[in-house]
């Protein structure tokens, strides 16, 4: 065949391509353009799963009679005029591309009426040619999609039913409206109201549409953070570890309000996690990150849901050290504050009690005062000699309160304000020897051990320039590690710690974690991990009686030690059975 220039609608199926896998795409590429338009309020209607029909008003800015030809033509937008706005585009739109590429698969009708003006008007997609028509509209803009993919035969046997397609749909919706608490979203199936979000004012507004939207579990087990540092901002909600998930499905991230999957991010939330949680679970969060958008190119995914940071590097540290020093703090909130619902075994405690609930009969004991009972009944055995200055002295016992038993040489047990405490002791007893064996560590810095025989590495050039560049990194990492030449590398000394490695796995590990994430944790991840190990063995084992005096300092121990609420493998160190809890296990009050 020659070559020839390929017909319009043609080229705009290929754009389509890439843009329009689903319905869900669509929704998404309408949604994102009523947004950027400065609407508050958008309703969307879809029939059958959106493959049948996609509606979308708003009450944004409107199209002009005479831009709405040009709205349906490729390369036309309103968003950007030149490569400088490109580089630091703060729309979610920019190619110009979104509506002729759907107008090319499916059946489109554009109406739109501007705020001064007296009359909507109407144009259909197949002929952007013909003059607009004039309809009654309220101000805002209107599309319609109808049957899509019914002139690509191909593209429309990849679609799945229409309870799958829906269901993409309700998820995208509920992604794209964590980005803008402000604007309020109607969604309808079949003609059925399915998800209704309201603007989202107040924090409790936005604390009830994370709920919505994430649950109300994960609203409960989860931390609001909002972190400044070095032009950047991390804020929003970061599921505490015991609350993890075996999928990575409450992911939310954002980047200046844009949905991104980005693997720099990612990697530095598991990172971040990762002394933390259970092995192979995944966290749950959800985490807008600000920037100065010249810092972020936006411009590297058709469909933009991947974005490229200048300086990737920067970014990772930033978002790796906020978040692993938010997961640090103990999860033991001080006495009062530990309302059900509260702390970090929350969720686990509540899974115990629900293990146990009863069918519920109406059963009144007639128990009135309950609190006064219990502690007449129950005198707590404190210890006389010790801990009686603790800062939480004033509340009375201090957050885990004071130990009365132990229970098969595993479990302690102990009594607090807010009812019955339960220590897995040796999870308990790893996690304080795991970080105070850190903390050693940290004060003497990694120390260098020479190799007798200095390990020669092939590398590529990209690489070898990358050792380079990061010689201070790895120095500081007691990497010593010299240029030979233009593909080869000398590593010269490795961590003390890591004795016995292989020096050249070692190096290209840490060459290709810099490649992927502009910078590598591993060498500290290694000795973290050989320090959870020593950890493990040093800590006291199953069925070791311990005295009162040894139990209560324990409990100690654990209000001051930071990650307490997860030992080293990341299963819970304690849990707390309030008095309510042990109630509605038998029936009390009921
Ligand atoms: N709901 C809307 N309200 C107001 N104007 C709109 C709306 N939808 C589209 N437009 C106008 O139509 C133009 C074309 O939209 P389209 O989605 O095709 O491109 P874009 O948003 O500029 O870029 P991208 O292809 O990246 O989405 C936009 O630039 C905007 O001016
Ligand atoms: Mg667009």
């Amino acid at each position: 065949m020659r070559i020839h220039a390929l017909p319009s609608q043609l080229i705009n199926q290929i754009a389509a391509g890439e843009v329009v896998e689903r319905p869900a795409s669509v929704v998404k590429e309408l949604l994102e353009n009523s947004l950027d338009a400065g609407a508050d309020r958008i309703e969307i209607d879809v029939e059958q799963g959106g493959i049948k029909l996609i509606r979308i008003r708003d009450n944004g800015s409107g199209i002009q009679k005479d831009d709405l030809a040009l709205a349906l033509s490729r390369h036309a937008t309103s968003k950007v005029g030149s490569l400088q706005d490109l580089e630091q585009v703060t729309s979610l739109g920019f190619r110009g591309e979104a509506l002729p590429s759907i107008a090319s698969v499916s059946r489109l009708t554009l109406t739109s009426r501007q705020a001064d003006t007296n009359s909507g008007w109407t144009l259909d997609g197949s002929d952007a040619t013909a003059d607009p028509a004039p309809v009654a509209h309220p101000h805002g803009t209107s599309i319609e999609v109808r049957d899509l993919f019914f002139n690509t035969p191909a593209r429309r046997k990849f679609l799945k039913t229409e309870r799958t397609e829906y269901s993409h749909i309700d998820s995208l919706l509920k992604r794209l409206a964590m980005s803008r608490f402000d604007v309020g979203f109607t969604l309808r199936h079949n003609q059925r109201e399915t998800l209704s979000l309201s603007p989202a004012l107040t924090s409790s507004d936005r604390d009830r549409r994370v709920s919505q939207v994430l649950g109300n579990a994960f609203l409960e087990n989860s931390l609001f953070i909002q972190i400044e540092a070095a032009g950047m901002r991390l804020s929003g909600w970061v599921g505490r570890p015991t609350f993890n998930r075996s999928q990575a499905d409450m992911q939310y991230f954002y980047v200046n309000r844009r949905m991104v999957r980005d693997k720099v991010v990612s990697h530095a939330v598991r990172q971040a996690y990762q002394d933390v949680l259970f092995h192979g679970r995944q966290p749950a969060y959800l985490l807008f990150m600000e920037l100065d958008p010249r810092l972020v190119d936006v411009n590297v995914h058709p469909a933009k849901y991947e974005v490229r940071f200048r300086e990737s590097r920067q970014v990772h540290d930033f978002i790796f050290r906020t978040l692993q020093r938010e997961l640090a703090e103990t999860g033991i909130e001080p006495q009062g504050d530990m309302a059900p619902g509260d702390n970090t075994v929350n969720l686990v405690a509540s899974e115990l009690a629900s293990a146990h609930r009863f069918e519920a009969r109406p059963l009144n004991l007639g128990v009135s005062d309950r609190r006064t009972a219990y502690d007449a009944a129950f005198q707590v055995q404190r210890p006389q000699n010790q801990l009686r200055a603790d800062a939480s002295e004033t509340s009375g016992a201090p957050p885990l309160g004071f130990a009365l038993a132990q229970l098969h040489g595993i479990y302690v047990l102990a009594q607090n304000d807010a009812g019955l405490v339960l220590v897995d002791m040796h999870a308990a007893h790893e996690r304080i020897v795991y970080e105070r064996l850190k903390q050693n560590f940290e004060q003497e810095g990694i120390i260098a051990q020479p190799l007798l025989v200095p390990v020669t590495v092939a590398v590529s050039e990209h690489e070898a320039n990358l050792a380079e560049e990061a010689g201070e990194l790895l120095n500081e990492l007691a990497m010593e590690v010299d240029r030979l030449g233009t593909e080869k590398l000398l590593v010269r000394s490795i961590p003390a710690k890591l004795q016995g490695t292989d020096p050249e796995q070692l190096l290209r590990d840490l060459l290709s974690d810099m490649v992927e994430y502009g910078t590598s944790d591993r060498v500290r991840q290694e000795i973290n991990a050989l320090l959870a190990g020593m950890a493990c063995h040093g800590s006291v084992r199953a069925n070791r009686k311990l005295t009162m005096d040894e139990m209560n300092a324990l409990l100690r121990d654990m209000e001051r030690t930071e990650r307490i609420g997860q030992c080293n493998h990341g299963r819970p160190t304690w849990v707390q059975l309030s008095m309510d809890e042990l109630d509605g296990l038998f029936l009390r009050g009921q």
